[in-house]
């Protein structure tokens, strides 16, 4: 089980990725977690690898929505050979496909990891997702 990174003393300016959301393997609905897949800006600077806690801007509405967002290729799962941006938007389940997101990742919560199967990456992205929240409603920036 990956250990959760350490809390840090203060918060780096988020790091943004802006972009479309895309068609994805569609497994996060049936996982649990819907995912929106975003495909960079060419000539993004991705972060490392990890999983993120994150604000969202959606096109057209004035609040930012919390998000768990998962950089990486999915090891989990052997048909993924690049990396994927996926944002878990919180108490969000709308359509987005084609819109531009920006994704501002405030924290990162840990490295992304191989687990042995699906049951194993839900538990933790259940996990994931109630530290996000916990963080973005300590920040005072969303509910948890
Ligand atoms: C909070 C969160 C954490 C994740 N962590 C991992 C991980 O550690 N390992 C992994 O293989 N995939 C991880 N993923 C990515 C999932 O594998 C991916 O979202 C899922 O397969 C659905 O992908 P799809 O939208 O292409 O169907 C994570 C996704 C989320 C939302």
């Amino acid at each position: 089980m990956p250990s959760p990174t350490p809390p840090e003393p203060g918060l780096a300016p988020p790091i943004v990725i802006t972009g479309e959301v895309v068609h994805g393997e569609k497994r996060g609905r049936a996982m649990g977690f819907p995912t929106a897949n975003i495909a960079p800006t060419p000539g993004s600077k991705l972060p490392p690898e990890g999983v993120y806690c994150c604000l969202v801007r959606l096109p057209q509405r004035p609040a930012m929505f919390g998000a768990t967002v998962s950089v990486g290729s999915n090891p989990t799962f052997a048909d993924i050979t690049s990396v994927r941006v996926e944002a878990h938007i919180h108490d969000f389940d709308e359509q987005l496909y084609g819109l531009r997101l920006e994704l501002h990742l405030v924290h990162r919560l840990r490295d992304m990891h191989r687990f042995a199967g699906p049951a194993e990456l839900i538990a933790q992205m259940q996990r994931d997702v109630i530290s996000s929240r916990q963080l973005l409603a300590r920040l005072g920036v969303a509910a948890p």
